[in-house]
C-alpha cells in the first residue's frame, strides 16, 4: 500500500528576519507548497486576492495569459473579451496593494486576425486599468526579447510585409500617484565611453532642445547611470535585455531530467529582479497572481522579500518546486 503523504503544517513560519511567511495572510487556503519567505497556491488567484486583506501587498508582478488568436494551451481570453475578463482581477490587485504599491504588467501585443495590422488590446487595457479602476501610469516600459519568433510567419518571413517584434510592454501602474521606488537600487556601471568623456571634460553646451550639458557628471554621479526604459547594453546590468529561452538554468534542466513539460511562456528572471530591486524594500510582500513556473517567487526568494504566487495549473506549480529546491520548507 503507498505510504500516505504527510499532512500540510499549517503553521506560519518566521523568515530570515524573523517575520512571518505570508502565508499567514490568505486565511482559509492551505498553500501548495511553502518556503522561507513565501507560499504558492494551487487556486484561481481571484479567490486568493478575494481572501487578502486591505493593502496588505507591496507590488503585484505578473504576466497573465496574453490574448491569443490561437489558444495557448492554458487558456487565453480573446482580445474582444480581455479587458472584461481581467477587470474583476485587477480591481483585487487595487484593493490589496498598499497605498504606496506598484502592479507591474507584462503583456504582449496582438495582430488583428488575418490582417497585417495590430490590435489596439493592451491599450484598451492600460486604459481601463487607469480610468476605470483608478490605477496612476507610473511608467510604460519595454521588456525587449531578442529571442522572440518573427510571428505571425504568414506577414513577417512569408509575405516579408511585418517586420519582427522584440518587445513586449510592461505597464508600471501604481495605486496612488506616489509609489514606493529608488532608482538608485538598479543603476548600471557607466559605459567607458562615459567614463572617459568625463575624464576628458565636456564641453559645457546647451543642446538645441533647451537642454544644458555640463562639463562633467561626477558632481552628480551616484554610482552609475540611471536605466532607460528600455535597456540596451550589455548583460549583466542590462536588465529587461534578456531573452526568455534560457536553456541551462536550473528549473530547465530539473523539468528535462524529470521529463516535465516546461512552462512554454515564462519571463527571464531579469525581469522581476529590475522591478522588484527598483520598487521594494526586504521582506516587502509580492504578489504574481499568473505565477507559472513561478519565476517572481524563485528571484523574490533570492532577494529576501516576501511572496505569494498563485497559479491554477498544477503541472505548472508543481514543477516550479525545482526553483527551489535547496529552500523549500514542506511540499504537499
Ligand atoms: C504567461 S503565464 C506566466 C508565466 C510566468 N511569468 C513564468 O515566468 O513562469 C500565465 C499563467 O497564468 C496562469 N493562469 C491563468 N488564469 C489563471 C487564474 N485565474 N488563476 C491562476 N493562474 C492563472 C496560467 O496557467 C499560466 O501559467
Amino acid at each position: 500500500m503507498a505510504k500516505p503523504k504527510p499532512p500540510v503544517i499549517q503553521q506560519a513560519v518566521l523568515n530570515f528576519s524573523g517575520l512571518p511567511n505570508p502565508q499567514h495572510l490568505v486565511t482559509g487556503m492551505p498553500p501548495y507548497y511553502t518556503t522561507q519567505q513565501g507560499a504558492a497556491y494551487l487556486a484561481d488567484s481571484l479567490d486568493v486576492l478575494r481572501a487578502l486583506p486591505d493593502a496588505s501587498i507591496n507590488a503585484v508582478i505578473t504576466s497573465p495569459p496574453y490574448a491569443l488568436h490561437f489558444k495557448k494551451e492554458y487558456g487565453n481570453a480573446s482580445k474582444d473579451d480581455y479587458v472584461s475578463w481581467f477587470l474583476p482581477f485587477a480591481s483585487e490587485i487595487r484593493r490589496v496593494l498598499t497605498d504606496d504599491g506598484s502592479f507591474i504588467l507584462n503583456v504582449g501585443g496582438s495582430y488583428n486576425q488575418g490582417v497585417p495590422t495590430r490590435s489596439l488590446y493592451h491599450f484598451k487595457l492600460l486604459i481601463a486599468l487607469v480610468e476605470d479602476v483608478g490605477f496612476h501610469l507610473a511608467q510604460e516600459c519595454f521588456w525587449f526579447n531578442p529571442a522572440k519568433m518573427p510571428m505571425p510567419a504568414e506577414w513577417v518571413t512569408v509575405r516579408r510585409i511585418r517586420i519582427r517584434d522584440s518587445v513586449e510592454y510592461v505597464w508600471w501602474l501604481s495605486k496612488t500617484e506616489w509609489p514606493k521606488a529608488n532608482n538608485r537600487a538598479v543603476l548600471k556601471p557607466y559605459s567607458k565611453d562615459m567614463l572617459r568623456l568625463n575624464a576628458k571634460g565636456l564641453n559645457g553646451t546647451v543642446r538645441p532642445s533647451g537642454h544644458n550639458i555640463r562639463t562633467s557628471f561626477s558632481d552628480v554621479d551616484s554610482g552609475g547611470s540611471i536605466p532607460a526604459n528600455v535597456v540596451e547594453d550589455e548583460v549583466p546590468h542590462d536588465m529587461l535585455k534578456m531573452g526568455n529561452n534560457a536553456a541551462n538554468d536550473p528549473y530547465t534542466l530539473r523539468c528535462k531530467e524529470a521529463g516535465i513539460k516546461i512552462h512554454p511562456a515564462r519571463f527571464p528572471a531579469a525581469l522581476p529582479e529590475f522591478f522588484l530591486k527598483l520598487l521594494t524594500s526586504d521582506d516587502d510582500i509580492i504578489l504574481d497572481p499568473f505565477a507559472g513556473s513561478n519565476t517572481t517567487g524563485a528571484v523574490a526568494e533570492k532577494l529576501q522579500r516576501r511572496w505569494i504566487a498563485v497559479e491554477n495549473v498544477e503541472e505548472y506549480l508543481s514543477s516550479s518546486r525545482f526553483r527551489f529546491e535547496q529552500v523549500i520548507d514542506r511540499l504537499e
